[in-house]
């Protein structure tokens, strides 16, 4: 467990959302592998256990608090929870995200709410409730959101009005809890292979290799490519660093984004509708 880690994190405890698998369980290994006790919060206990799990097969500590993140009362459990266990929060990982494409023109309001309760609202219930523990720490606060918060995105206009939202929270944290010594970060993570994107997203080997033509650096990412960033972005390195967006997605942001041009979306669209 301790070797080929620079036990970054060791006496610290990090909380992520959305945990139970992808994105959230590379994060939380990496965090345990560093050395953090790591809180992993999520909607369904299988999933987070099986997270916990492959922690402690490791040798890590984590343990499981299931919360949908569109519970504020939920949420002001977990962290008080976290803390009671722990002692502490010294990071914020706010992954929890849901997500669908879907025609703007035929989304529903309630299609759109949910999507923008979880992701902007759960961040913010997130961070409401762990600022008591992160300012005495001194903590830092690390919200995943997609280049499509800046670029829009077609077949995603609640995601992508969401993580707009998540962004200028980001930046507004950044500027008002610094006073405490609290930093606030973004990652844009690039496509990458996950269960659920290889599920929702990547749904044939044409559109797969469509999008890793679009990477500059030609291929989609791996959970781990991010974990990494995540892992310096959070840590005493970046100590000041606040405010910032890190881009990690093989520079595809400036080749135009995943979906945000018309050939790719209607390949998506056709490919989902042959999966159905
Ligand atoms: N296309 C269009 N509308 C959809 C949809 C889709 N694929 N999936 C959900 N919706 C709409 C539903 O129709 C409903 O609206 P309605 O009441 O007007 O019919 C609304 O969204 C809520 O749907 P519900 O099934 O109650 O979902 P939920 O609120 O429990 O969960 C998600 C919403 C986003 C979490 C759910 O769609 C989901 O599990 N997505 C896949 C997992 C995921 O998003 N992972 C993260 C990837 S970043």
């Amino acid at each position: 467990m301790q070797n080929g880690t620079q036990r970054r994190f060791a006496g610290k405890t990090a909380v992520v959302t959305g945990a139970g698998t992808g994105l959230g369980r590379a994060m939380a290994l990496a965090f345990a592998r560093e050395g953090a006790e790591v809180c992993v919060v999520g909607r369904r206990q299988e999933k987070l256990d099986e997270t916990v799990a492959l922690v402690e097969k490791e040798g890590g500590k984590a343990f499981a608090l299931s919360a949908d993140v569109r519970d504020p009362a939920r949420v002001q459990a977990v962290m008080a929870e976290a803390v009671t266990r722990t002692g502490r929060i010294d990071v914020l990982v706010n992954n929890a995200a849901g997500n669908f494409v879907c025609p703007s023109e035929e989304l529903s309001p309630n299609g759109f709410k949910s999507v923008v309760d979880i992701v902007l609202l759960g961040t913010f219930y997130c961070t409401r409730y762990a600022f008591d523990a992160l300012k005495a720490n001194k903590g830092s606060i690390l919200n995943i959101i997609a280049a499509y918060a800046w670029s829009g995105e077609p077949g995603a206009i609640h995601s992508a009005s969401a993580k707009a939202g998540v962004l200028a929270m980001t930046r507004t944290l950044a500027a008002e809890w610094g006073r405490f010594g609290i930093r606030a970060n973004c990652i844009s993570p690039g496509p990458f292979h996950s269960e659920g994107t290889d599920k929702n997203l990547w749904l044939s080997p044409d559109v797969d290799a469509h999008v890793a033509s679009t990477v500059p650096l030609g291929r989609l990412g791996e959970p781990s490519d991010i974990a990494r960033a995540a892992l310096w972005l959070s840590s005493e390195e970046a100590s000041w660093v606040s405010g910032a967006t890190l881009a990690v997605d093989g520079a595809q942001w400036l080749h135009g984004g995943t979906l945000n041009f018309r050939e790719m979306y209607d390949k998506v669209r056709a490919s989902m509708s042959g999966s159905t």
